[in-house]
C-alpha cells in the first residue's frame, strides 16, 4: 500500500510518499516561514495561494524521489483539519483531484492524530497505551492514547497553546516569527535566574494549561525593566530563558499530572513545540528517573510535515477506517471525534 500525503493546515507544504512496507519513500517540504515573517504571523490568504503554488511541484518532486509514477498510488491523504479554512481547502482540492484521476480514495487526515503518530516514522513505536503530550502552534493537548484513533483528550489551553506563547513572546521582545526557535536560540545566551517569570497552571488539579498569562507577565516585566532604558541583549536573552523556562515548566507540570493520573508509563510527544531542545532534554531527564519510556519523532517529524500525513494515511487506508468521497475541511475538529481502526499487523509500523 502506497499513499501520498499532503499538508497544508497551516504554513507549510509537505508531500510526502509512505510505503505500509518499507516505510517512508520521499519527503518534501516547503515553509512560507519567510514570507509571513515580515507580518509577526501567518497571513492566511497569502497561505493558501503558496500552497496552491508549490503542491504540483512539490508532489512532482516526491514521486521522483520515491522513484515512483502517480499510477503507482494507492490513494492520497491529506490534512482535512484542524487549521486554516483556505490553507485546508488548496490541500484538499489539490488531493480530490489527483486521487479521482488516479481512480484511488482520498483520506482525510485529523493533523493533531498525524503528529501523535508521527514517532511510527521512525520506526519508534509505543505499545498502546499510551500518553500523548502534543505541543504546536494551534494547540497543547495532553491525550490518552488506547489504541489507532482512540483517543481521550484529558487537558487542553484554555486559551494561548504553547507554541503561541513562543510566537508572541518572541513578537515582544522584538523577534522574528516563528518565536520558537527564535527565543530557543536567545535563550541559549541568557543567565539563568535572572528573572523569572510565573509558571502557569503549576499544581493545579486538571490537566489543563493556560499561557495568556504568561505573555501579559512578559509585558509588564518588560515595561518594568525598560522603564529607564531598553533592555541590552544580555538582559533581553535572560528574559527569553525566563520564558522558555516558565512555558518548559508549566508542560513538565502537567505531562507529570497527567503521567499520575493515567497510570501510564509510555510517553509520546510530538508537535513544534516537541522540537524545542530544553523541553527534550528536561522530558528524557525526567522520564529516565521516572521510569516512563519516551518516544518523540526527530527535529524535522515533530514540526508540520507531509510525512506524518502520509504515514496516518497508510494506516488508517490500510486499516478499512470509514472515510468520505470527498473530505471537507474541518478547521475546528476534535481529536476524540476521529474514528478507531485496526490496521493489519503488516501494516502497523
Ligand atoms: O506543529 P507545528 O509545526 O505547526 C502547527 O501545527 O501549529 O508547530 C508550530 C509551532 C510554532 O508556534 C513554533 O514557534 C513552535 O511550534 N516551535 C518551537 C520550536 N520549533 C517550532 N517552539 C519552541 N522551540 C522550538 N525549537
Ligand atoms: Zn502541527
Amino acid at each position: 500500500m502506497r499513499v501520498l500525503g499532503i499538508e497544508t493546515s497551516c504554513d507549510e507544504t509537505g508531500v510526502a510518499v509512505y510505503d505500509s512496507r518499507q516505510g517512508l519513500l520521499a519527503h518534501r517540504l516547503y515553509s512560507q516561514a519567510r514570507q509571513h515573517a515580515e507580518f509577526g504571523g501567518v497571513v492566511p490568504e497569502l497561505a493558501s495561494r503558496d500552497h496552491l503554488r508549490r503542491l504540483a511541484a512539490l508532489t512532482g518532486q516526491a514521486l521522483d524521489e520515491a522513484g515512483l509514477e502517480k499510477s503507482d498510488l494507492n490513494g492520497v491523504a491529506c490534512t482535512a483539519g484542524p487549521g486554516l479554512i483556505g490553507a485546508l481547502l488548496a490541500g484538499l482540492v489539490f488531493a480530490h483531484g489527483l486521487a479521482r484521476a488516479l481512480g484511488v480514495p482520498v483520506i482525510g487526515v485529523h493533523h493533531m492524530e498525524a503528529h501523535l503518530l508521527a514517532p511510527l516514522l521512525e520506526g519508534d513505536a509505543p505499545e498502546f497505551p499510551y500518553l500523548a503530550l502534543l505541543v504546536s502552534g494551534g494547540h497543547s493537548l495532553l491525550v490518552d492514547v488506547s489504541g489507532y484513533g482512540q483517543y481521550r483528550v484529558l487537558g487542553q489551553s484554555l486559551d494561548d497553546a504553547a507554541g503561541e506563547a513562543f510566537d508572541k513572546g518572541a513578537k515582544l521582545l522584538g523577534l522574528g516569527y516563528p518565536g520558537g526557535p527564535e527565543i530557543a536560540r536567545l535563550a541559549a545566551r541568557g543567565e539563568a535566574g535572572r528573572f523569572r517569570l510565573p509558571t502557569p497552571m503549576r499544581g493545579r488539579k486538571t490537566l489543563d494549561f493556560s499561557f495568556s498569562g504568561l505573555k501579559t507577565a512578559l509585558l509588564y516585566k518588560l515595561r518594568e525593566l525598560e522603564a529607564e532604558e531598553p533592555l541590552n541583549e544580555a538582559g533581553r536573552a535572560s528574559l527569553a530563558l525566563a520564558l522558555e523556562t516558565a512555558i518548559v515548566e508549566s508542560l513538565l507540570d502537567r505531562t507529570a499530572r497527567a503521567l499520575e493520573k493515567t497510570g501510564h508509563n509510555r510517553l509520546v510527544v510530538a508537535g513544534g513545540v516537541g522540537a524545542n531542545r530544553r523541553l527534550r532534554q528536561q522530558l528524557r531527564a525526567r522520564c529516565d528517573a521516572g521510569g516512563v519510556n519516551l518516544h518523540y519523532p526527530r527535529v524535522e517529524y515533530c514540526t508540520d510535515n507531509g510525512a506524518m500525513i502520509a504515514l496516518t494515511g497508510c494506516l488508517r487506508l490500510a486499516g478499512g477506517a470509514p472515510r468520505a468521497e470527498a473530505p471537507e475541511p474541518r478547521p475546528r475538529w476534535d481529536l476524540s471525534e476521529v474514528p478507531s481502526f485496526s490496521p493489519a499487523p503488516d501494516d502497523a509500523a
